[in-house]
């Protein structure tokens, strides 16, 4: 029997992802699930959000399933390490952009495709008078590894960085600035990594009848960054006659995804833009409650939810947020590992939940979270996975 690897993580990561595994279950979908450490918790107690055994677990199993978790800016971090760790020279890092790079799982997936029954009230009810859903079918192709995220970055940079960094022209208007006063994060872009996955965008545009592929960067103003990444995407895109390239600048496509986010098929981009993008694709389907993912290297597989771990409603009992983000990511990991059919199955469930409305946690009815979601016809999380079960 396969082996899944269980990251609850924090907040409430550990609340939707057991949700996931009973659904799988009652599902037919036959596995054991082996929970691993990973969070804020092994920051504090241990000084490592992501201790070796849990990498190991990864490395021997090859796929997971991943909640949330919590990060904080490393001043916070340093005051909740317990204290015989404290000055340690201990820094904080977030163990799944770092599981990204460790694994390279440099190909990121973020289908935001809507429900019929998309509880979002559109902004064209106003313009047209008529409640025009949107029927989104937007899948973001998102570099995982690099860019803006790859990590390589300084405050108060040492001094062989401040030399390198001053031969750049540009660097006159910074001379003045005292080191201690200044941070530098660096957008890293590579051949091999645009390469991959431009072409992984593309050839998922063609298996699934995607008439076109957008990049979308800002080669305008990041001209090395973005402009080597269109170059490449201009070059690829010969390959695929039946697909358009089009590219968009990143501040336009959030114009764009409000006026007319149907006209987007798959977009690919560098990891912080895709990390946006998705975002504001997710608000058109519904919310993070409904905003599924998965992280692919050659080797290793890992499955989440979008959104983080929510940490103001993670102590709320019975709890209140949305599985449905995490069920979706489930399913993309049943049909990662050719199980078409219990995918199908739980797509198909949770659609018709949806649909029918009578079962909604309180981000579909768009209330604020709280207590009194309940009285206000809200459902618990438990009750959204009991619902989806029913409809298998
Ligand atoms: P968040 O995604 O945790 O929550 C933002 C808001 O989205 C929530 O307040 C809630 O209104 C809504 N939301 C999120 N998930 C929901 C669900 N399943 N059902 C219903 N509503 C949902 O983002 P936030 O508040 O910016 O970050 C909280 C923590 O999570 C931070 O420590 C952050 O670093 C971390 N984070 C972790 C991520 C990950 O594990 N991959 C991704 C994003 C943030
Ligand atoms: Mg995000």
């Amino acid at each position: 029997m396969r082996t899944i690897v269980a990251l609850p993580g924090d907040g409430i990561g550990k609340i939707v992802l057991p949700e996931a595994i009973r659904l799988l279950n009652a599902a037919g979908f036959k596995a054991n699930y082996v929970y691993a450490d990973i969070g804020w918790d092994f920051w504090c107690n241990e000084g490592n959000p992501l201790p070796q055994r849990t990498i190991d677990l990864i490395k021997e199993h090859k796929i997971a399933l991943f909640g949330a978790i919590t990060s904080k800016p490393n001043s916070e971090a340093q005051k909740e390490l317990s204290p015989q760790l404290q000055n340690k020279g201990l820094v904080y890092f977030s163990p799944i952009v770092a599981l990204r790079q460790i694994f390279n799982l440099d190909v990121c997936i973020r289908p935001c495709i809507s429900f019929k029954g998309n509880p979002l009230n559109f902004i064209r009810k106003n313009i047209n008078g008529s409640y025009d859903e949107p029927q989104i079918n937007t899948v973001i192709f998102r570099q995982n590894t690099e860019g803006l995220y790859a990590g390589v970055e300084w405050t108060n940079p040492p001094k062989q960085v401040r030399d390198a960094f001053e031969t750049h022209p540009r660097m006159k208007y910074f001379k003045d600035v005292p080191s201690e006063e200044l941070a530098i994060s660096t957008r890293i872009v590579t051949k091999k990594a645009s390469e991959k996955i431009i072409r992984a965008a593309f050839e998922y545009a063609r298996k699934f009848n995607y008439k076109n592929v957008t990049l979308c960067e800002k080669p305008n103003v990041l001209r090395e960054t973005s402009g080597m990444m269109l170059k490449i995407a201009k070059e690829i895109s010969k390959d695929y006659p039946e697909i358009s390239l089009w590219d968009t600048n990143i501040d336009a496509q959030m114009m764009w995804l409000t006026k007319n986010p149907e006209d987007y098929g798959v977009i690919v981009a560098e990891n912080m833009f895709g990390d946006i993008i998705s975002d504001g694709f997710a608000g058109l389907i519904g919310g993070l409650g409904f905003a599924c993912s998965a992280n692919l290297g050659d080797k290793v597989a890992i499955f989440e939810p979008t959104h983080g771990s929510a940490p103001k409603y993670a102590e709320l009992n019975p709890s209140i947020v949305n599985p449905i983000a995490m069920f979706l990511s489930s399913v993309m990991m049943l049909e990662h590992i050719g199980e078409f059919h219990i995918a199908n199955k739980i797509r198909n469930a949770i659609a018709k939940v949806v649909e029918e409305g009578k079962v909604r946690s309180y981000d579909m009815l768009k209330l604020k979270g709280g207590k009194d979601v309940f009285e206000k016809g809200a459902c618990s999380t438990e009750e959204m996975t009991n619902a989806v079960i029913n409809n298998l």
